[in-house]
């Protein structure tokens, strides 16, 4: 009786814990804050072009060259286009900054 009362003031409050670590961790996402952005911009630009360019073909379609940021400012234009609502501007402009910085000239 004992063992199982110390095992349920245990177990209890972990699974609260993982419960609402949980519900935390999709909270902050809509809100992904302009502030932390710029810190992580260079990873969290690669982590959209891995996430925004990788539906329709392989990341390779894009990693394959290397173009100025011009070229690149109107490839992600064009595919912005190809999806409607799939990848913001605000992602686009990180994307860019990512592929200008990473597969530039
Ligand atoms: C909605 C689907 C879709 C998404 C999302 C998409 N692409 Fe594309 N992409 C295509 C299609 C279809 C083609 C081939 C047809 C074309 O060139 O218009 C293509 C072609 C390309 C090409 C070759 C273009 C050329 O002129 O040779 C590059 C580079 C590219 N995509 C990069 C990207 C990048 C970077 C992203 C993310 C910002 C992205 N794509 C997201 C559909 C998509």
């Amino acid at each position: 009786m004992g063992l199982r009362a110390v095992l349920c003031v245990l177990v209890i409050p972990l699974m609260i814990a993982v419960v609402s670590g949980c519900a935390k961790k999709e909270e902050p996402k809509p809100e992904a804050s302009p502030t932390t952005a710029a810190v992580a911009a260079k990873g969290e630009g690669k982590a959209l072009f891995e996430q925004k360019c990788s539906v329709c073909h392989g990341l390779d379609r894009a990693t394959a060259r290397t173009e100025t940021k011009e070229e690149w400012t109107s490839i992600i234009q064009e595919m912005q286009e190809k999806k409607a609502d799939w990848i913001s501007d605000e992602e686009a402009a990180r994307i860019l900054d990512y592929l200008a910085s990473s597969h530039g000239k």
